[in-house]
């Protein structure tokens, strides 16, 4: 049911012990009220007033997973998913995104491309995801009422630019200005929705002004709303913001004098940031997105999670559709840990790669920790929101061997390097069954 439901679960996954196992999970309002042993289900049944046919048990190979948080999603791009890799990040913007991006002017388009974009997400395990979408305020609407709609727990930014774009994709100052305010008050005066979230969205620094970023960073104090953009991705737009901005010590330095540097603010990339940036990441709580198909995809680079991690930078996962050619999390976590593994190959010993628990603690807790709401999502805490994966290796979805002797962990092993949306049953989004495949 989609306000309470029971599950006696027996091969039941959580955050932080890897795996725990003959368990029964109680949901009431989209909330997890207990977590306990089998033994107490009659127990717990009377006390919450559960009744018996509100109980559901998993099949054999089943197991329940945190949903995935793509920390970093261009929706606007999702058409573009699986084309037009032949360029570095530069080129690739000026050639195929910005003529994509402005297609988004017709709400039929955007109405399109958003709807398949959050249905393949979902069916992917992304219970939560935060977007890019474009300049157009209307159009970004489009998404956030389309999320409402099919359960996905979004943070949503309207892109602001007013430099170095095309033409026919640019904002005057005052009106990015003005529109990014008025996409943040429409969202956040909606109140009906606690799964929405408006982010404030510079694309990145080479396509905004001084102006336009400091008010952005004024625009996201005011409303206490989180922050978005783009942040150190490639050597040649690391050179660009030093012609463009040469009176700030670095690139960091010019997000942080326009005051966009906060504990909500999420900077995807970080593949090239100097020791000073980092202790400025770290001093202001700043977050990263770790985009690994992407940062191969475009050839952007390698990003050292494991060292932003040693200096308590909090990093999460994310696609980054369309740089990104996959939506599906697995594939991220699948690419962190080939990213992870070159770089340890490139070491004389000593640096510890990426496991796949590493990869599964990224596209889930720690990307909760990202966005902010550990307290509500990433494992499954009693008191947390119901966000969850009925994960099935079974026969029935037919992509996996398994010979029966796997222990739980190994189960799960195999659906992180093998799995695919055939393994992903059921979707929850707090208790809300949003995906149900058989
Ligand atoms: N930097 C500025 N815009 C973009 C974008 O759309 N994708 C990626 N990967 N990097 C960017
Ligand atoms: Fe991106």
């Amino acid at each position: 049911k989609e306000t309470k439901s029971e599950y006696i679960d027996k091969n039941l996954m959580i955050g932080s012990r890897m795996t725990v196992e003959e368990k029964v999970i109680g949901v009431q309002n989209g909330k997890i009220i207990f977590l306990e042993s089998p033994e107490m289900e009659e127990e717990l049944r009377a006390s919450f007033h559960f009744n018996k046919d509100e109980m559901q048990v998993l099949d054999e190979r089943e197991f329940f997973c945190p949903g995935f948080i793509d920390t970093h999603v261009h929706a606007s791009q999702y058409c573009n998913c699986g084309l037009a890799l032949d360029l570095p990040l530069l080129d690739w913007l000026r050639k195929y995104t910005i003529p994509t991006e402005a297609k988004y002017k017709d709400l039929e388009f955007a109405k399109d491309v958003y709807s398949a974009c959050l249905d393949r997400s979902l069916r992917n395990g992304t219970t939560t995801a935060q977007y890019f979408c474009t300049i157009h305020r209307e159009s970004s609407n489009v998404l956030v009422d389309l999320a409402i709609d099919k359960g996905q727990r979004v943070f949503v930014g309207k892109v602001a630019t007013d430099q170095n774009s095309a033409d026919y994709y640019i904002e005057e100052t005052k009106t990015s200005i003005e529109e990014t305010e008025k996409f943040v008050q429409d969202i956040l005066s909606k109140q009906v929705n606690p799964l929405v979230n408006p982010v404030v969205t510079p694309r990145f620094a080479p396509s905004c002004s001084m102006e336009l970023l400091t008010n952005l960073g004024r625009i996201a104090k005011t409303y206490d709303v989180s922050i978005q953009t783009h942040c150190s991705e490639t050597l040649p737009e690391c050179q660009w913001v030093k012609e463009l901005f040469p009176g700030f010590e670095d690139y960091i330095d010019v997000y942080d004098k326009a005051g966009l540097l906060t504990a909500k603010t999420t900077l995807a990339h970080g593949i090239y940031l100097s020791e000073r940036e980092m202790s400025r990441i770290t001093e202001t709580q700043t977050k990263v997105s770790h985009c690994p198909n992407s940062n191969c995809s475009l050839m952007s680079g390698l990003c050292d999670v494991r060292k932003l991690e040693s200096l308590g930078v909090v990093v999460g996962l994310g696609t980054d559709v369309s740089g990104g050619y996959s939506i599906s999390m697995l594939d991220a976590m699948r690419c962190s840990i080939t990213v992870s593994n070159i770089i340890a190959s490139a070491k004389d010993g000593g640096y510890v790669p990426f496991n796949y628990q590493d990869a599964l603690r990224l596209a889930t807790i720690s990307g909760a920790e990202v966005l902010g709401i550990s307290d509500k999502v990433g494992n499954f805490e009693v008191g947390k929101d119901f966000d969850a994966l009925r994960v099935n290796l079974s026969p029935k979805a037919g992509n996996i061997d398994i010979f029966g002797y796997e222990t739980m962990e190994e189960l799960v092993q195999k659906f992180i390097f093998l799995g695919d949306d055939r393994n992903i049953r059921e979707v929850y989004v707090a208790g809300r069954r949003v995906i149900k495949k058989f």
